[in-house]
């Protein structure tokens, strides 16, 4: 396994690996991807087994466009619209699958229904093309691990296996949180996972909801225990326990803290998602006796920031 720099020859090099079947670590712009070819059954099975992921989750589908997204999908007037404003972008869709478009049910784990985005980062736009089929690609870590947003982190995950066989190095994650993905499959649409994009972004076309628990069963991916980190980690801190790393957002972090990490030290919500993962798995490196985060608004992309450290606190 190489980390390499994504040039055409590399990038040339990776789909020839894809269409062989083997699984490629993938810059996008909110974690790296662990991508197969779609339509490979046994490539996109190897990514169950490289992650130990649960069998019944189904993956993201990624396209280089719209017009590719339509081969797969029925896209309703509603998909069109988001489509075209938010994509290349952080949004995945879940839509009406069409029968034998030829994606691997493994995929779609059975569903009717299929989850789309179009990543707006070049070298996975340039991968899909040299391709010149989609890829499924969840985020690249082993299941239950903190996500990646550097080529590193991938290639510490995965170290001692034999995929994926190489990884492009896209540099740091620019969103450094999953997308958010959208159920578009009934009459009203619900946001399933929490991403950069939040209901506000969504109010010019319609309205959203947000998931509730038994929205939460129907994306298996929102399982409660999700990213752990190795230590426990809490949330909400007010103060700084004996030996706690503190994970701090804003102008004024709590006192005490021998260690201290700033997700945002002017307070700004995008630039801490950008950092969250990043400082997770920083702090996995250092022996300490936990984490506490001091409270990050529930605003915006702060509302899927919590998200995912609430599932970081669950143990
Ligand atoms: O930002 C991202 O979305 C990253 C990068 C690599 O693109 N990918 C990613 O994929 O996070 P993954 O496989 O870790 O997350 C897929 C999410 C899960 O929450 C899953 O349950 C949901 O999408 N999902 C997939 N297909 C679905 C479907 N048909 N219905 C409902 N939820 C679905
Ligand atoms: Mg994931």
């Amino acid at each position: 396994m190489d980390i390499v720099i994504p040039t055409k020859e590399n990038i040339a090099q990776a789909a020839a690996l894809l269409s062989e079947g083997h699984l490629i670590g993938m810059p996008t712009e909110t974690v790296y991807g662990l991508a197969a070819d779609a339509s490979n059954d046994m490539a996109v099975a190897r990514i169950y087994e490289v992650k130990n992921r649960p069998s019944f989750n189904p993956l993201i589908l990624h396209v280089s466009s719209i017009e590719q997204a339509r081969i797969y999908a029925h896209l309703d007037e509603r998909a069109e619209t988001l489509a075209a404003h938010f994509w290349p972008g952080p949004l995945t869709m879940v839509l009406p699958l069409k029968a034998n478009a030829g994606i691997s049910k493994l995929l779609t784990a059975g569903l009717e229904t299929i989850a789309i985005r179009c990543p707006a980062h070049p070298v996975a736009l340039d991968l899909i093309e040299a391709l010149h089929r989609p890829l499924a690609a969840p985020s690249a870590n082993p299941s239950t691990r903190i996500s990646p947003t550097k080529a590193e982190h991938v290639f510490h995950g995965f170290q001692g296996l034999m995929e994926p066989q190489m990884i492009l190095d896209g540099g740091t994650c620019v969103v450094g949180l999953e997308s958010t993905v959208l159920d578009l499959t009934t009459d009203q649409p619900v946001i399933l996972r929490p991403g950069c994009f939040a209901q506000q972004d969504f109010a010019p076309f319609f309205d959203v909801e947000t998931a509730n628990d038994a929205a939460a069963i129907k994306a298996p991916g929102m399982l409660t225990k999700h990213y752990s980190p190795r230590h426990i980690l809490r949330m909400n801190a007010k103060e700084v326990g004996e030996g706690e790393v503190l994970l701090a957002f804003g102008s004024q972090p709590l006192d005490g803290a021998k260690t201290v990490y700033n997700l945002s030290p002017e307070g700004d919500l995008t630039e801490a998602a950008a950092n969250l993962f990043a400082m997770l798995h920083e702090i996995d490196q250092i022996t300490c006796r936990g984490i506490a985060v001091m409270p990050i608004p529930e605003t915006g992309v702060g509302i899927a920031i919590n998200d995912r450290l609430t599932r970081a606190a669950a143990q």
